[in-house]
């Protein structure tokens, strides 16, 4: 069966598709996304800026992501689409576009959880078999899931203030290191001493398993304005983030006892957290390439999880929702 998704979450027009084969197994067919850059005069996110755009170009999206597939929309067999969190009017777009292509070819709709699809972003390269520990380290969350059964979540950590990827884009800004800083900071820190800045990996010593990252964030700004080297700046700021991300997940594996670790959202495209994770000795699973940022084969990859765990249409009659936890054993 193919299963399309479609995730309008935020500034990424998101369209995939992934085939659910009669075994179970998964493979992504096709990833598009336009990255919208009318935002880059703002420093930020324009919300209606985002909804417009997506508008214009979700159509474009869609053909490309089927031309990429090599199949007509008549050979699809259920859509999936992000329905929160996000920003309302962006995920609307999607969402309305999603449900109006399943009732025109009456097949089933699937609403899908952004972070679900984060997760599930990691099903392009291996099965995903619970139980096992899900870190979602993108441009909004530093979330920590115990993933207990198919579909089944219990937060146990997250940031106390910035998300990882938001620092990391932060301390580029700050540094003059461009947009996006996730990047720019990763390709800055090559060519820089990581033990020049002294930052104190925050939170150590703690019991459980929050993170923070926003006195780092000021720790950066005091090391940029006493004139360290913006390479410097950067090597010391990534070393720093990744070693907080990796002790304090694999002390959580280890507590809870879970050997799998799956690593997902725009941050897990770092290279050197992912050397970092993969040298813990836990199997550690990350996103295929072109699937860490936001897309829509991740949102396709959790709506065939779904179809797969024997769910049927759900979210027909769901609105788009801003705020929307994905922990359904504990709050979130
Ligand atoms: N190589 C990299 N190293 C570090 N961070 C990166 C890298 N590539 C991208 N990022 C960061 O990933 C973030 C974007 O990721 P993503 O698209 O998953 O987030 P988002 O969708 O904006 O947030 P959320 O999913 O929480 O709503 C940005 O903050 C960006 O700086
Ligand atoms: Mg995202």
């Amino acid at each position: 069966m193919l299963v399309l998704g479609i995730d309008t979450s935020c500034d990424d027009t998101g369209v995939g598709v992934v085939e659910l084969h009669p075994d179970g197994s998964v493979s992504v067919r096709s990833n598009r996304v336009w990255s919208q850059t009318v935002h880059a005069n703002y420093g930020g996110v324009m919300p209606e800026l985002a909804s417009r755009e997506h508008v214009e170009r979700i159509d474009a999206v869609m053909g490309d992501a089927l031309a990429e597939a090599g199949v007509s929309v008549e050979q699809l067999g259920a859509v999936a689409a992000t329905s929160g969190p996000g920003l309302v009017g962006a995920l609307l777009v999607g969402l309305m576009y999603g449900k109006g292509l399943s009732q025109g070819l009456k097949i089933p709709f699937h609403a899908t959880h952004h972070l679900e699809g984060h997760i599930y972003a990691a099903a392009s390269e291996a099965e995903l078999q619970p139980p096992y520990l899900a870190l979602v380290v993108s441009g909004g969350h530093t979330h920590l899931f115990d993933v207990r059964a198919e579909g089944q979540y219990e937060l146990v950590g997250a940031t106390r203030d910035d998300a990882a990827g938001e620092a990391f884009d932060k301390v580029a800004r700050l540094s003059g290191l461009g947009y996006p800083g996730g990047p720019a900071i990763a390709e800055a820190a090559k060519l820089g001493d990581p033990k020049a800045v002294p930052f104190k990996v925050p939170l150590a010593g703690q019991k459980g398993y929050e993170f923070s990252f926003s006195g780092l964030k000021t720790a950066a700004l005091l090391a940029h304005r006493a004139g360290a080297k913006p390479e410097d700046l950067a090597a010391s700021f990534q070393a720093v983030a990744v070693k907080s991300l990796v002790k304090t997940s694999v002390r959580a594996a280890n507590d809870l006892g879970r050997n799998t670790l799956v690593v997902s959202g725009g941050v897990a495209a770092n290279q050197a957290l992912r050397e970092a994770f993969l040298q813990t000795g836990l199997r550690v699973l990350f996103p295929g390439k072109g699937l860490n940022t936001d897309n829509g084969a991740m949102i396709a990859l959790a709506g065939a999880a779904a179809i797969r765990a024997g769910r049927g249409e759900h979210g027909l009659g769901d609105g788009a929702t801003a705020y929307a936890p994905l922990a359904n054993v504990e709050g979130d």
